[in-house]
């Protein structure tokens, strides 16, 4: 499958004209494109802004993240998910302080063997940061070229990425950098998921099988999903004058290290959840809220119920937090953070 030798052609004066003016688009240090598309991967470009901001501002070098302390890595990506891509981020900030002198490498191969760095990211460093012809293939840029050739195969498929890799390589312009967001800016925009294709406004409409025929709805096909694990379980939220009871995750496993809130397997109902209380050692006063939530992973689905209780005395071999300490050093992911917000703490 060939890409049409047009399409920087076309692209490149439409990203001119219409291109977002986005935080890590005002400058194209290797560091910051690093650190935007990590949170791109996972995050809406609205939602990424703050937590951008914030990061760079809490670590704005490479030594800074090298040396930065786990806890506090997880509190600037706390509610992103994901939380070993930011291990990852330190890990290869360590590495590039101890192989390259804190110099973010140039070379594809280098940044490709950095922890945490697959084809997407080192393809988008190596094109923005250094506008070299190597392609950024994510789902945005899948949509684009699964319309233009109105190609079936799953866009799951690696193999299929590969080749889409290779068919854009061999179009891609000097302004690399340019070619690659363009390419991704049209499959956020114009070529997008949600509101559908408005292939009447698309610079590459007369490129596109699908804009021709008007069949880019239909297009990228996806391999049907795999169900998700289904997994009761209740989450105490236990308090004691103005202090709740915390606890970390273990060290491995999902959410691995992270804070949360004392929990359980299975949904239990209050007289289970009243005996669960005391067998931690704690001497529960009153149960002053049951609430129910839903939390998706990517292979697991939680049915959560939150049980608020207020208890006579802290212990039980919990960490106590005020309100504050919750808010300011904690990192407590979204399953849980979301029945912390709902007793309106935050
Ligand atoms: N999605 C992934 N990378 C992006 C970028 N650099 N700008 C906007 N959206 C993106």
């Amino acid at each position: 499958m060939n890409i049409p030798q047009q399409l920087p052609q076309a692209l490149l004066p439409w990203y001119d004209q219409v291109r977002r003016d986005l935080p890590w688009r005002q400058d194209r240090d290797p560091y910051h494109i690093w650190i935007s598309e990590i949170m791109l991967q996972q995050t809406r470009v609205e939602a990424v802004k703050g937590y951008y901001a914030r990061f760079l501002e809490a670590l704005p070098t490479i030594e800074a993240l090298a040396q930065a302390e786990e806890e506090q890595l997880h509190k600037l990506w706390e509610g992103l998910g994901y939380y070993s891509r930011v291990r990852n981020l330190k890990k290869a900030a360590v590495m590039i302080m101890e192989r390259y002198g804190g110099v973010f490498p140039r070379e594809y191969e280098k940044i490709l063997a950095l922890p945490g760095i697959g084809g997407y990211t080192a393809g988008a460093i190596a094109s923005i940061a250094f506008d070299q012809k190597r392609a950024a293939v994510d789902g945005n840029v899948l949509r684009v070229v699964t319309r233009l050739w109105e190609d079936p195969t799953p866009i799951e498929d690696t193999a299929f990425k590969k080749q889409v890799c290779q068919a854009l390589e061999a179009v891609y312009p000097p302004e690399a950098g340019k070619f690659t967001q363009a390419l991704m800016e049209l499959g956020a925009t114009i070529c997008g998921p949600d509101r559908g294709p408005r292939c009447g406004e698309c610079p590459c409409y007369a490129l596109c099988a699908a804009g021709r025929h008007g069949t880019a709805g239909a297009f990228p096909v996806r391999a049907p999903k795999r169900p998700r694990r289904q997994e009761d379980r209740t989450v105490f939220i236990v308090s004691c004058d103005g202090r709740f009871a915390l606890e970390k995750r273990p060290k491995t496993g999902l959410l691995a290290g992270l804070w949360q809130f004392p929990n359980a397997e299975g949904k239990l109902e209050v007289p289970q959840a009243l005996a669960w209380a005391e067998a931690q050692g704690l001497r529960p006063k009153e149960i002053f809220r049951q609430t129910e939530r839903d939390h998706i992973f990517t292979h697991i689905h939680w049915k959560m119920r939150g049980i608020y209780l207020e208890v006579t005395a802290t212990g039980g071999g919990f960490t106590w937090l005020t309100a504050r300490q919750i808010q300011d050093q904690a990192a407590l992911p979204t399953a849980f953070r979301q029945f912390w917000e709902e007793i309106g703490n935050v």
